[in-house]
C-alpha cells in the first residue's frame, strides 16, 4: 500500500546507521512499490557536498549493505532520483535557510525528521527545527537510542523534544519492535486461543529472554564503554520484550491502547538494588577467546580505556509483581562474544501433576521456545510416544513452525517496516515517553548498585555463554533449571 508523499529528512545522512539501515530499508520499501511519486529522501550532515556527490554515496551504501541481486539498475536510479542532502549544523543557524527553502517546496506533504545523530544533538536540532517554522501539523520526529543514560538525562532529552514537538509526533525507535518475529508475539498470544489460559503463573513456571550476540563492539567501543549491556540491550530491547510476554491483551491495537499496557509491566517489575543486586544480576566482561570467527580479543583490548569495568555481558533475575506473575522468575539474558547469535524467548510450563507411566525418568514440562533470530520460528515441545512395540516410551519433540518454510518470502529488515509508520503516523510499535521513563525508573537503581559495589565484572571467555555465575543464578531457585542453548 503506498503511503502518502513525504520528505524523509535524516539528520546523521551520511553516518553509519543512515548507511546501513535506513537507505536500504527505504530502498527495499520503494521496490516494493510502496513509496509514491515525487516523496523526497533528505539527507542531512556538516560536510558540504552537492546532491551528486551524496547519491553516489548513497549508492555506495545499497551497494554495500544490500544484495547484488537485490540492486536492479533502473530501481536505484529511481531511488536515487529521490535523494537530495543539504548541509547543516545542528548547534548553529548555518544551512538551515536551504532546508526551509527545500521543505517549503513540499509544505502540505508528511515531513519526518529522523535524528540518527548521537542524543547530545536531538536538543539542538529539534530547537532549530521549531526556530526555523518546520514544524506542520503533518510532521513527526523520529529519535533512536540511546534515550538517555539514566532517567535524568532520558528525562532531559524528551524534555528538548517535546518542548518543539507534542507527544503524538514523537516516534522513539526501538528497532526491535519492527522485527517481524516480535510483532508476532502479539499475533501468536491475542490471535490463538489456546495460550491465554495457560499464561500465568498457575501454569508456567518461568521465563527467558536471550539476546546473545557473536559479535564484539565492532568499532564502537568509545560508545559503548559509556554504556554497557543493561543500557545498551536490557533498557530498550530487552524490555520490551518483556513487556510483550507479560502484558495483559489490550483493547485493540491502537498505539495508546498497547503502550499502556507495555506501562502497567514496567511499574509492576520488581525493583532491584542495593539489598538484592548480588543475588539477581550478574554482569560479566570478555576475555580473548576463540569463537566462529577464530581467535578473537579480549574487550579491554579493544577499547582505549584498559581499567574499564563496563560490563559487555548481564543476567538478571527479574519478576513482574502483579497477579498473572508473581513468583515466575523472568530470566534476562544478552551480551557480546558469545558462543552464538541468538534471540529467543522460553515460556517454561510447570511439570504435570502426576505421572501414569511408572516409576521411571521424571517427565520434562512443556516448553514454547519463541525464536526471534536467525533460524525464526516457534517450536512448542511435547511428550509423544515414541513409536514401537517396546511399550510406552516418551519421547520430547517439537511441534515446530519455521517462518523460513512456512512462508517463502523475505522476512523485511525492521526498519522497512517502522520507517513508513512513521508516514502512516501509526505509533504502535514505537515507545511513548512514560515508557521509557519507566524502564530507566528500574534500571536506575541497578546501575548505581554496581557502581557501588567493589566487584568488577566477571571475566568470561569470547565464544563462551558468559560467566559461570549466569548458570548459578538460573540454578539458584532450582538446580535442575539451565539456560536454554
Ligand atoms: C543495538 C545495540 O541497539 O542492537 C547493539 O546498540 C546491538 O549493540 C544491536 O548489536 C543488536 O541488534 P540486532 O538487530 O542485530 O539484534
Amino acid at each position: 500500500i503506498v503511503v502518502d508523499t513525504f520528505d524523509y529528512v535524516v539528520f546523521g545522512g551520511t553516518g553509519d546507521l543512515a548507511r546501513r539501515k535506513l537507505l536500504p530499508a527505504l530502498y527495499h520499501r520503494d521496490i516494493d512499490g510502496q513509496i509514491p511519486d515525487g516523496a523526497r529522501i533528505i539527507g542531512v550532515s556538516r560536510r558540504p557536498q552537492s546532491n551528486k556527490a551524496y547519491r553516489a554515496e548513497v549508492q555506495a551504501a545499497l551497494e554495500a549493505h544490500l544484495r547484488r541481486e537485490e540492486l536492479d539498475k533502473k530501481a536505484v536510479d529511481k531511488f536515487l532520483s529521490r535523494i537530495h542532502y543539504v548541509a547543516c549544523d545542528a548547534t548553529t543557524d548555518t544551512g538551515w535557510p536551504d532546508l526551509v527553502a527545500l521543505l517549503d517546496e513540499g509544505k502540505d506533504r508528511v515531513r519526518a525528521f529522523y535524528l540518527a545523530t548521537g542524543p547530545d544533538l536531538f536538543g539542538p536540532i529539534c530547537e532549530h527545527i521549531g526556530r526555523h517554522g518546520l514544524v506542520t501539523e503533518n510532521t513527526r520526529v523520529v529519535v533512536e537510542k540511546p534515550l538517555g543514560k539514566n532517567l535524568k538525562s532520558a528525562r532531559a532529552t524528551n524534555d528538548a523534544v517535546g518542548r518543539v514537538f507534542p507527544e503524538d509526533q514523537i516516534y522513539r525507535i526501538d528497532h526491535y519492535l519492527g522485527k517481524e518475529t516480535v510483532q508476532n508475539l502479539m499475533a501468536l498470544r491475542f490471535a490463538n486461543a489456546l495460550f491465554e489460559p495457560l499464561w500465568n503463573n498457575a501454569h508456567i513456571e518461568h521465563v527467558q529472554i536471550t539476546v546473545a550476540e557473536s559479535i564484539g563492539v565492532e568499532g564502537r567501543g568509545d560508545y559503548y564503554d559509556t554504556s554497557g549491556a543493561l543500557r545498551d540491550m536490557v533498557q530498550n530491547h530487552i524490555l520490551q520484550l518483556l513487556c510483550l510476554v507479560a502484558m495483559e491483551a489490550p483493547s485493540s491495537m491502537d498505539a495508546d491502547a498497547v503502550r499502556d499496557e507495555k506501562l502497567k509491566v514496567l511499574k509492576s517489575l520488581k525493583p532491584i538494588g542495593p539489598h538484592n543486586v548480588s543475588h539477581l544480576t550478574v554482569r560479566g566482561q570478555y576475555r580473548a577467546g576463540v569463537n566462529q570467527s577464530g581467535t578473537v580479543p579480549g574487550y579491554i583490548d579493544e577499547i582505549t580505556n584498559k581499567t574499564s569495568r563496563t560490563e559487555t555481558f548481564v543476567a538478571i533475575k527479574a519478576e513482574v509483581s502483579n497477579w498473572r506473575w508473581a513468583g515466575v522468575p523472568f530470566y534476562l539474558r544478552t551480551g557480546k562474544r558469545l558462543a552464538n547469535r541468538v534471540s529467543e524467548i522460553v515460556v517454561a510450563f510447570r511439570e504435570i501433576p502426576h505421572s501414569i507411566f511408572g516409576d521411571g525418568e521424571p517427565i520434562p514440562a512443556n516448553e514454547l521456545v519463541i525464536r526471534l533470530q536467525p533460524d525464526e520460528g516457534v517450536k512448542l515441545w511435547l511428550q509423544i510416544k515414541d513409536p514401537g512395540p517396546g511399550g510406552m516410551r516418551l519421547k520430547r519433540v517439537p511441534l515446530d513452525m519455521s517462518f523460513a518454510s512456512a512462508f517463502k518470502v523475505r522476512n523485511p529488515d525492521a526498519y522497512e517496516r517502522l520507517l513508513l509508520d512513521v508516514i502512516r503516523g501509526n505509533a504502535t510499535l514505537f515507545m511513548r515517553r512514560d515508557e521509557v521513563e519507566a524502564a530507566w525508573t528500574w534500571v536506575d537503581p541497578i546501575l548505581d548498585a554496581w557502581a557501588a559495589s567493589e566487584k568488577a565484572p566477571k571475566p568470561y571467555m569470547a565464544g563462551s555463554w558468559g560467566p559461570d555465575e549466569a548458570r548459578d543464578l538460573i540454578r539458584f531457585d532450582n538446580p535442575t533449571r539451565e539456560w536454554h542453548e
